[in-house]
Parts: C-alpha cells; sequence; structure tokens
C-alpha cells in the first residue's frame, strides 16, 4: 500500500480493509475521533455512514484496501480528513459513478453521490490499480 508522506495532519488511524469487520473498524475509528475533537452526534453519524460506504465499495470491487483517518484540525477549525484507497480495478467512470442509482454491482447506486452529500470535502483520483477517495469534515472553532 502507498504511504502518504504529502498528507497533512496527525495519523490517527489506519484500518486495513479486508473483510466486513473492518468496515466496522473503520467507521468506529472516524467516529470516535470526530466525537473526541468535538463534533456533535449528528456529525459523527454524517462521518461514520460514509466512511462506511466507502470501506465497503473496496471490499466489494476491490477486494482489500486501506483507510486513513487524519486530525487536519487548525487553529480556526477543527477537520477530520479520511482516505479510502485500493489497488483494484479502478472506478471506470467517475462522473457516472458519482450518479444517484447507477451501481455496477447491482446496489443501490447510491453511495458515492450519498457520500459527497454528507461531507464537506469530497475527492476522488482513480484509474486501473489505484482508487483513492478523500473525504473531510470540518467545524469552525468558536
Ligand atoms: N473502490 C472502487 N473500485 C472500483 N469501482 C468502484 C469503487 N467504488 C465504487 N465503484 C464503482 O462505482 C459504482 C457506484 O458506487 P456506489 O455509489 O457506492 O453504489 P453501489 O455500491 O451501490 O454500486 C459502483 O457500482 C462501482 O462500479
Ligand atoms: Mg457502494
Amino acid at each position: 500500500m502507498r504511504t502518504d508522506a504529502v498528507d497533512g495532519g496527525v495519523v490517527f488511524a489506519v484500518i486495513p480493509l479486508r473483510n466486513q469487520d473492518d468496515i466496522v473498524r473503520a467507521r468506529r475509528a472516524a467516529r470516535d475521533l470526530a466525537a473526541r475533537l468535538g463534533f456533535g452526534n449528528a456529525d459523527q453519524t454524517r462521518l461514520a455512514t460514509a466512511v462506511s460506504e466507502l470501506a465497503r465499495n473496496v471490499i466489494e470491487y476491490a477486494g482489500s484496501g486501506e483507510c486513513r483517518i487524519r486530525d487536519e484540525s487548525t487553529p480556526s477549525a477543527l477537520r477530520v480528513a479520511v482516505s479510502v484507497e485500493d489497488h483494484g480495478p479502478g472506478i471506470a467512470n467517475i462522473e457516472l459513478a458519482m450518479r444517484d442509482g447507477y451501481s455496477t454491482g447491482g446496489g443501490l447506486g447510491a453511495g458515492l453521490p450519498g457520500t459527497r452529500r454528507l461531507c464537506d470535502s469530497f475527492a476522488i483520483v482513480s484509474a486501473p490499480g489505484h482508487t483513492r477517495i478523500d473525504i473531510s469534515l470540518s467545524l469552525a472553532r468558536r
């Protein structure tokens, strides 16, 4: 798995994604960091849901991968950043994959578009052999 020397922030957890239990681990770790930083319950749930959708896609479409959870907070804002990465086949058509209802796996096709709506930032880089999705949740400090 590629290391993320260029990623900012402090690494809170690195969760290998190989099976269903790992999806739960990733989901919990993301919620845990959000809670520790002071995000409210609704935000914790938003992030946990997003991470679980992305981790599920890794298991389903790539077989395995990795989830990295970072604290990217600054003096002015709290920020949880999560990258979910795999070395699977890649997303053939990102524009299509981001549409509600589009699925190559007989799913609901709501995972990626739903995740984008839940998060404050969302970015995909994908090619055959490597897919990386970055999401984050931010909250201005009072
Ligand atoms: N990590 C991934 N690797 C390859 N393809 C992916 C990955 N994640 C998503 N996809 C593609 O994007 C489509 C849409 O994903 P999603 O919105 O989660 O819906 P669903 O999982 O229900 O199909 C998937 O059907 C699949 O073709
Ligand atoms: Mg999905």
